[in-house]
C-alpha cells in the first residue's frame, strides 16, 4: 500500500511535500495546535476533548486554539523590529479581531466587509491597513470616514478616486510590484511583473505614483508596500523584493515600509518551513543589508502563519466505499465547501482520528467530501487505521488559514460552526448555519 503515498502531500511551495509513508505509529503532534494533547488516543485541544465537542456542537466544525493564536502573535511581537499586522483574509470574525486588537497588532483588511466586521468588533481603524486592488468608490469612502490607518494604493484610477475622495488627509502606502517570483503556487504568487497587483517598479509605474502622491495635497505618502506571495516556504524570495523596495525608500526617504505576509507553514509531516523567528530575524537583516535606515518603521502582515495551525476540522465518516484494487473512499460531512484549498490548489493535508490518534495507521483512504463532484476531495491519500469504520471522527490539522474565509454553500451545505477553546472551555464564536440562514437572502 505505501507506494500510494507519494504523490499527494503539499504542493506548495512549487513541491510536492512529503506524504505520510506508512505504517505510522503516532501522528506527527507538530502539526496540531499549541496546547493540543493526546491521551489513550484521544485529542484534546485547550482542555476540551475533541470526540466530547463533536457531541457538544455536531460535525463538522472549526476548533481553534486561542493560546495557539495568542501565542504566536506574541512571538511575532516580541522578534521582530516594526510592526505586526495580521492578515483578516486568513480568517476572520469579530471574536479574533477582538483577540488581534488585545493582542496590540495591526489589521490588514482588503475590503469593506473585512473593515466593517472589525469595526463591529471595536477594532480600532486606525490601525487598519487598507488593502485590494479594485477598491469601489463606496469602500473608499467608507474607509476613509471610519478613519483607516493607512491606504495601501494599487493603481492610478484608485489614486485618482482617492484623491477626490478625501475630505482630510489621508496616509498613504504604495503598492510596489517589485519583479520577483516567489517560489510558491502560482495562483499565490504575487510579486512577478505580470500581476494584477500593485505598481510595477521595472516599469517606471511605482515611481510615476510615488510622484503623483506627493504632488497631492491630500494624499501623504508615508511609506511603500509590497506582498510577493503566500506560503513561502524559501526565505531567499524575500531578499530580492526587500532590495528593490529599499532603492525607492531610500530614494524618496519613506518612513515605513511594509513586507507583506507569506510565511508559509507545514501542512503534512515531514514537511517543514522556516519558524516565525527566522523569518522575522532574516526579514530584518535583508533590510539591513540593502541599506534600509534604521529610522525606517518595517512592518509585516502575515496571515497563515499566525492561524493555520492554530486549526482543526473535525469531520465524521459517513461511508465507507472500497473499490478492490483502486482505493477506499471515505466520504465526510463537509467537503470543498468548507475547505476549496485541495480542489484550488492541489494543497495536502494529514489527517488523523481524533478518538484513535495512537491507533497504528496503516491503510490508505481517500477522504472524500458530499459534494456532487468527483473532484471534491480533502485529503487524496490519507493514512489512517485500517479498521476505520463509519461513524468516526476525522482530524484535518492546519486548516486555521482560508479554510473558513473560503467557505460556501455549494450544494447549500451549511457552513460549519468555528468554535475556540481555550482553558477547558470551549466557546461557540460563529454558529453552524441554519437551513433558515439558506434563504435568508432570497
Ligand atoms: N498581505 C497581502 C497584501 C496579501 O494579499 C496577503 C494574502 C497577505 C498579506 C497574507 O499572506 P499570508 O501570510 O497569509 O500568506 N487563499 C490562498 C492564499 C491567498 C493569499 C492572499 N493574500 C491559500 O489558501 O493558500
Amino acid at each position: 500500500m505505501t507506494d500510494m503515498v507519494d504523490k499527494f502531500g503539499s504542493n506548495e511551495g512549487g513541491e510536492f511535500g512529503v506524504a505520510p509513508s506508512g505504517p505510522r505509529r503516532s501522528f506527527p503532534i507538530e502539526l496540531l495546535p499549541k496546547t493540543s494533547k493526546i491521551s489513550d488516543g484521544r485529542v484534546s485541544i485547550g482542555g476540551v476533548d475533541l470526540g466530547w465537542l463533536a457531541h457538544e456542537v455536531g460535525t463538522p466544525f472549526f476548533v481553534y486554539d486561542e493560546e495557539h493564536i495568542r501565542s504566536v502573535m506574541r512571538r511575532l511581537k516580541r522578534s521582530f523590529v516594526g510592526e505586526v499586522a495580521y492578515a483578516s483574509k486568513a480568517f476572520l470574525c469579530r471574536e479574533l479581531a477582538r483577540i488581534v486588537d488585545e493582542e496590540g497588532l495591526f489589521l490588514d483588511v482588503a475590503t469593506q466587509g473585512e473593515i466593517f466586521v472589525a469595526l463591529s468588533a471595536g477594532f480600532p481603524a486606525s490601525r487598519m491597513i487598507f488593502h485590494g486592488n479594485n477598491k469601489s468608490s463606496e469602500e473608499l469612502r467608507f474607509a476613509l470616514e471610519a478613519g483607516v490607518g493607512r491606504v495601501v494604493v494599487d493603481s492610478f484610477d484608485e489614486l485618482d478616486r482617492l484623491d477626490t475622495l478625501a475630505f482630510g488627509p489621508v496616509r498613504v502606502w504604495i503598492r510596489v510590484t517589485p519583479g520577483v517570483e516567489a517560489h510558491t503556487h502560482e495562483y499565490v504568487m504575487t510579486g512577478q511583473e505580470d500581476s494584477k497587483f500593485g505598481f510595477s517598479f521595472n516599469s517606471g509605474a511605482a515611481e510615476r505614483a510615488i510622484k503623483r502622491v506627493l504632488d497631492s495635497s491630500n494624499l501623504v505618502l508615508v511609506g511603500l508596500h509590497c506582498h510577493i506571495g503566500s506560503q513561502i516556504l524559501r526565505l531567499e524570495s524575500y531578499r530580492a523584493a526587500i532590495e528593490v523596495m529599499a532603492v525607492l525608500v531610500r530614494r524618496y526617504e519613506l518612513a515605513e515600509l511594509n513586507i507583506g505576509g507569506g510565511l508559509g507553514v507545514p501542512y503534512v509531516g515531514g514537511e517543514e518551513a522556516p519558524s516565525l523567528e527566522e523569518w522575522v530575524s532574516e526579514l530584518g537583516r535583508y533590510a539591513e543589508q540593502a541599506g534600509i535606515p534604521g529610522a525606517v518603521r518595517l512592518h509585516i502582515e502575515p496571515g497563515r502563519s499566525i492561524v493555520a495551525q492554530a486549526a482543526v476540522t473535525v469531520y465524521r465518516a459517513g461511508t465507507i466505499k472500497r473499490l478492490e484494487g483502486i482505493r477506499t473512499y471515505v466520504s465526510v460531512d463537509g467537503g470543498m465547501s468548507d475547505n476549496p484549498r485541495p480542489v484550488l490548489y492541489g494543497s495536502g493535508y494529514d489527517t488523523l482520528l481524533v478518538e484513535r490518534a495512537e491507533d497504528v495507521a496503516t491503510e490508505i483512504f481517500c477522504i472524500s467530501g458530499k459534494h456532487c463532484e468527483s473532484g471534491d476531495i480533502l485529503v487524496r491519500e490519507a493514512l489512517l487505521p485500517a479498521d476505520l469504520a463509519v461513524g468516526e471522527l476525522i482530524g484535518t490539522p492546519v486548516t486555521g488559514a482560508y479554510g473558513y474565509s473560503m467557505a460556501s454553500n455549494y450544494n447549500k451545505v451549511l457552513r460549519p460552526p468555528v468554535v475556540f477553546v481555550k482553558d477547558g472551555k470551549h466557546r461557540v464564536v460563529v454558529r453552524r448555519e441554519s437551513l433558515d440562514d439558506l434563504l435568508r437572502l432570497e
